[in-house]
């Protein structure tokens, strides 16, 4: 992904140091892990890239806002988003592990807990557990709109995060259903989501309004890697420009009614902004 780098916990803190700088409000963290195995296991270990770059941020830059993405594709062996038995992803047995996870990120610090991994349930299984430790005024950020779409290609490559066979088509949504995105909100709020989340953005404005007419919390949306990359990629072939597209882009989320933008495009913004 053209900008957008794998770094090691040093290198995240001085990131985290030029966000904070730049009047970027919140990051999303997303874990490479040193191992991985069938049950995700270094997900919700106390140790974890994510709980080590959690502490070191918010040692550094304690008032920088600390989302985590909450999945568990990064740390499988098979890729996927959950446990895989018989070929086919368990729903049920990987709430307790999403739970786990949330938790030792939140343990570690982290202020805001962003499940993306769409199982039924999560948000519940999550919130329960959270609230048990005590966390119950930790808000969850639920990815939950997330179609099945093309354009997560590039953060796969970049998050190694690609399942090793079949597709995500059993947990993701169907780009060609519009109305299933609303009953997924509806249940995530009914779970406890304190924000609900489109994703991508581009090609989903209309379900982003849709969302932003029939909900009553904060939506965000996700500017998804193929969308940035694609971009990036017309720009360096001098077919674009590039700020400009990108603030038409920007502004079309917006305006279709996100009150929150996930992008990587983050920094590049904040600098025109703070000009
Ligand atoms: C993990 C996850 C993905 C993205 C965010 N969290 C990949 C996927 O679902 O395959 C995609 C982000 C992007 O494309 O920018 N479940
Ligand atoms: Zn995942």
């Amino acid at each position: 992904m053209p900008g957008c780098y794998q770094e090691s916990i040093d290198e995240v803190v001085k990131s985290a140091k030029e966000v904070y700088s730049l009047n970027i409000p919140a990051i999303i963290l997303f874990g490479i892990p040193e191992y991985k195995d069938e049950f995700g296991s270094s997900a919700y270990d106390d140790e974890g890239v994510i709980q080590t770059a959690i502490k070191a941020i918010k040692d550094k830059v304690p008032d920088l806002y600390v989302i985590t993405d909450v999945c568990l594709c990064e740390y499988t062996n098979h890729g996927h988003c959950g446990i895989v038995k018989d070929g086919t992803v368990e729903n049920d047995q990987t709430l307790k592990l999403l739970a786990k996870q949330a938790l030792s990120h939140v343990r570690a610090g982290a202020d805001m807990v962003a499940p993306s991994d769409m199982m039924d349930g999560r948000v519940r299984a999550i919130r329960l557990t959270l609230d048990e430790e005590g966390y119950y005024s930790t808000p969850i950020m639920a990815y939950s709109v997330k179609y099945a779409s093309a354009f997560y290609s590039p953060f796969r490559e970049a998050a190694e995060s690609a399942p090793k066979f079949g597709d995500r088509l059993s947990y993701q949504m169907d780009p060609a259903n519009r109305r299933e995105a609303l009953k997924e909100v509806l249940m995530d709020i009914e779970e406890g989501a304190d924000i609900v989340m489109v994703k991508p953005a581009l090609s989903y404005l209309d379900i982003i309004s849709d969302i932003k007419n029939n909900s009553n919390v904060p939506v965000a949306a996700y500017n998804v890697s193929g969308e940035y990359s694609m971009v990036k990629a017309a720009a360096q072939l001098g077919w674009l420009d590039e700020t400009k597209v990108m603030m038409e882009i920007l502004l079309s989320i917006k305006r279709a009614g996100a009150d929150l933008i996930i992008t990587y495009f983050a920094k590049d913004v904040a600098k025109i902004f703070n000009n």
